[in-house]
């Protein structure tokens, strides 16, 4: 089918390779346009260039969109987040293993319900869309419905979304728990309905080690084998408490990671949020079978879990995302998730950059995930899911936009101070949102 062109016009911001750490970014590796214009047909980018030279040559009967004054970006991704959590934000004064027990259970056995499930899958994409995310790699519950309700709710707004329902046969509430063989029939059953439809992908879930038994973790192993290019998504040493029960529950593994690898959960593409306490032996060991690290660094102080070492990490050549991790997190914002970024790479005494930080959220999560062929970047080619920024969207932001003096700075200025008010629309596969909150 044939759809006239989408045109966005306005200053436009992308990246083609990692900008590296200091405050040159890597030749090369940043495009922007001070007027551009980005063509989009059948929901791809096709051209990307400056309006003064591109304009005359697009056909009459384009759909034109102009953003002058604000900064048109590829839409940011989230690698790491539960939607069944979104409600239990700010919930006060635990850390992981007693804020599951007393705010996350409780709140994800109310998923029993299909009709919440749905509604709650609704409100998700709409409040992620909200705030400029197009993208993200999604726990759901154990309940296999709230993964046919995330998935719904993302194929009907025509979003590429990952996610898969949680595998979880112990150490929770019995209403939560499958069994092995639930677990492996359910997954099977989605993957068979929405695996590769549309833009939708399917992630094998097991929540970690303390909530699966050794059979459920085979169960998972096996599944992953049965599809090899599938993303295996679970969590790796966020709190000493978690990590000290994990030892005690597989007294025979070498460590945390050993319990994932012996069972073939740790293979590329496999993504291990938090990864707070690990020493540069299990480093070297994910980075050498393609294992990647979900950084969250709102949930990590939230839940008082400690600093990730983003420096070593790389230094190790890990791949790692960065993402908000709702409900530990305490914002949906991928701007708010950089801050809080920013400020643990201040204490460890090597500041981020906002090219650093805007690769992150797009093309770095993107390459995070293995689909930087598909979105990240505005390269030719790409599908066209866009946000589109309001450097003045606050009036925090418009004080300090009036005196800035160049592009570092007003990113600067929206990696520290931008929230949902800094969104000023988002796009997918070129059409735009019109939930009421992205539409002001
Ligand atoms: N570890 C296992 N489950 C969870 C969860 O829901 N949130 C966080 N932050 N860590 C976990
Ligand atoms: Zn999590």
């Amino acid at each position: 089918t044939h759809e006239a062109p989408v045109v966005l016009r306005g200053p436009v911001l992308h990246f083609t390779a990692d900008p590296g750490e200091d405050i040159t970014p890597a030749p090369g590796s940043v495009e922007y346009l001070d007027d551009g214009v980005l063509v989009i047909e059948n929901g791809r980018v096709t051209r990307l260039g400056a309006a003064e030279a591109l304009l005359s040559e697009l056909p009459e009967n384009i759909t034109l969109y102009h953003y002058p004054d604000k900064l048109i970006m590829p839409g940011f991704i989230d690698p790491h987040l539960h939607f069944s959590q979104l409600d239990i934000i700010a919930s006060y004064g635990r850390q992981l293993l007693d804020w599951l027990n007393e705010y996350t259970f409780p709140e994800e056995m109310r998923f029993s319900d299909p009709a919440y499930a749905t509604h709650m899958a609704e409100d998700f994409m709409d409040e992620m869309l909200r705030y400029g995310t197009t993208t993200a790699l999604v726990f759901c519950t154990s309940h296999p419905h709230s993964a046919d309700a995330l998935f719904e709710a993302a194929r009907r707004r025509g979003c590429r979304m990952l996610a898969g329902k949680v595998m979880m046969d112990r150490n929770a509430p019995a209403a939560l728990c499958d069994t092995p063989a639930r677990a492996d029939h359910e997954s099977r059953a989605l993957i068979e309905r929405w695996h590769g439809v549309d833009r939708l992908e399917y992630a094998i879930t097991p929540r970690f080690a303390p909530t699966s038994s050794p059979e459920q973790l085979n169960i998972a192993g096996r599944l992953a084998q049965d599809f090899p290019d599938m993303i295996v998504q679970t969590h790796l040493s966020e709190n000493q408490g978690e990590i000290d029960w994990v030892a005690s529950l597989y007294p025979l593994a070498r460590d945390y990671l050993d319990v994932y690898d012996q069972v073939g959960l740790l293979r590329d593409r496999s993504v291990f949020a938090h990864c707070i306490h690990i020493d540069d032996d299990i480093r070297q060991r994910l980075a050498r079978a393609g294992g990647r690290i979900a950084y969250c660094p709102t949930s990590n102080l939230f839940l008082g879990s400690g600093l990730f070492d983003a420096r070593r990490a790389r230094e190790q050549q890990v791949m790692t995302g960065i993402a908000s991790d709702i409900g530990a997190g305490t914002s949906l914002s991928q701007l708010a998730t950089l801050a809080a970024a920013y400020q643990i790479s201040q204490l460890q005494g090597h500041p981020m950059t906002p090219w650093q930080g805007f690769y992150q959220l797009t093309r770095g999560n993107a390459r995070m995930l293995s689909l930087d062929s598909r979105i990240g970047s505005f390269v030719p080619g790409m599908e066209a899911d866009v946000v589109v920024l309001d450097p003045a969207g606050s009036p925090a932001l418009s004080r300090k936009a009036a005196r800035s003096k160049n592009l570092f700075e007003t990113l600067f200025n929206l990696m520290m101070l931008g929230d949902d008010r800094a969104i000023h629309a988002v796009h997918v596969q070129g059409r735009p949102m019109t939930t009421s909150a992205v539409s002001r």
